[in-house]
């Protein structure tokens, strides 16, 4: 055998060797979660899309509760695909960055209608569906289909960071984490794999202060025998969130009704409901009535809500005026509601919290 060959062998022994370590542990820690299959049962691709979908951005524990409530409002992606968008929406709300519940929705009908139901098995097919990036399509290929694929979110980053120290910042250091990653997984039980990975990323080799005596790969990990673990992934530092204000209107009816509008369907919170309100500006609005949805007799209140969106923070002073029952609502996109039914609207968090401030 050539040593060439046998360089290759041994790396590909190592490979075999870490890789069985973390499934056997994988098999007596894993996570119960709702969406996963147990030991022995069949994944079911519609579970392990919804969830993964959920699941960008959004913690483990938050994402449970609303999994739950749309596997019984639409247990099969069919269901879900003939849902009216709105419902759809209404169920998402509160979960956040609400182009994935447009997409989630665009989804469910292309899989319905193209696929009959069926979600395509191979990560290209899964790559071509309305919200799924190569995050998504190779989890969903893994997990759902047991194909040789790698799903590298932020906490796969941060174990394969440490695992093999890699000190480049992210996100530069993202083509070779990813091809690490691949490089890894497992011929057969690739979906265990990339579970297992988010396990361990999630429970010990956590940000702030991995447990590594405990961890499977304690004896693997180069990061860990430098004694630079807890520092890594490094990133590239990030420019501050601009901020930017505006003034809510919050318009009350006198048989307690509220006006709320719809959102344009394109961009930030597309399509959800809103409390009206002037453009956020970093300066802030220099004309508020004229930005106001009607007009009316406005009152400065000493009420103001703060959000953190991804790429601004928001500050939003609230404007309220009591109006008379036969006032028109000033355009199509806007409604009145009553107060007591707003917690079934399709409010995004930083209306809810406008709602929170006025209805208390
Ligand atoms: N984070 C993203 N996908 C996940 C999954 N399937 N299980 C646990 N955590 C996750």
């Amino acid at each position: 055998m050539s040593p060439r060959t046998m360089a290759e062998q041994g790396l590909s022994l190592k490979r075999d060797a870490i890789t069985h370590r973390l499934l056997a542990w994988y098999d007596r820690h894993r996570r119960d979660l709702p969406w996963r299959a147990r030991p022995g049962e069949v994944p079911d691709p519609y579970h392990v899309w919804l969830s993964e979908i959920m699941l960008q951005q959004t913690t483990v524990a938050t994402v449970g509760i609303y999994y739950r409530k749309c596997i019984d409002l639409w247990p099969t992606v069919e269901a879900l695909a003939a849902a009216p968008r709105e419902e759809v929406l209404k169920a998402w709300a509160g979960l956040g960055y609400y182009a994935r519940a447009r997409n989630l929705h665009a989804c469910a009908k292309a899989v319905a209608e193209k696929f009959a139901g069926r979600f395509p098995d191979s990560e290209e097919a899964l790559s071509a569906l309305p919200g799924i990036g190569p995050y998504t399509a190779g989890a969903i290929a893994a997990i759902a289909f047991d194909r040789q694929a790698a799903a590298v979110d932020g906490n796969v980053e941060r174990v394969m960071a440490r695992v093999h120290a890699i000190e480049t910042p992210l996100p530069g250091a993202k083509p070779e984490i990813r091809q690490r990653t691949r490089d890894l997984v497992p011929q057969k039980r690739a979906g265990d794999f990339a579970q297992a990975l988010m396990d361990l990323g999630a429970t010990i080799c956590t940000p702030k202060r991995p447990n590594c005596m405990i961890c499977p790969w304690t004896e693997d990990c180069a990061g860990r025998l430098t004694g630079i673990a807890d520092a890594l992934p490094r990133r590239k530092v990030k420019a501050e969130r601009p901020r930017r204000k505006g003034i809510a209107f919050w318009v009350d009816r006198e048989d307690g009704m509220v006006l709320l509008r719809e959102r344009p369907d394109k961009g930030l919170l597309g399509g959800m409901m809103e409390i009206p309100s002037t453009s956020w500006t970093v300066k802030g609005s220099s004309r508020p009535e004229a930005e106001a949805p009607l007009r009316a007799a406005w009152r400065r209140t000493d009420k103001k809500i703060e959000h953190t969106f991804t790429h601004f923070h928001l500050e939003l002073d609230i404007w309220s005026a009591c109006v008379p029952v036969n006032t028109e609502i000033p355009n199509r996109a806007a409604r009145w509601v009553m107060k007591r039914d707003l917690g079934s609207e399709a409010l995004p968090s930083v209306m809810r919290k406008i709602v929170a401030a006025m209805v208390g």
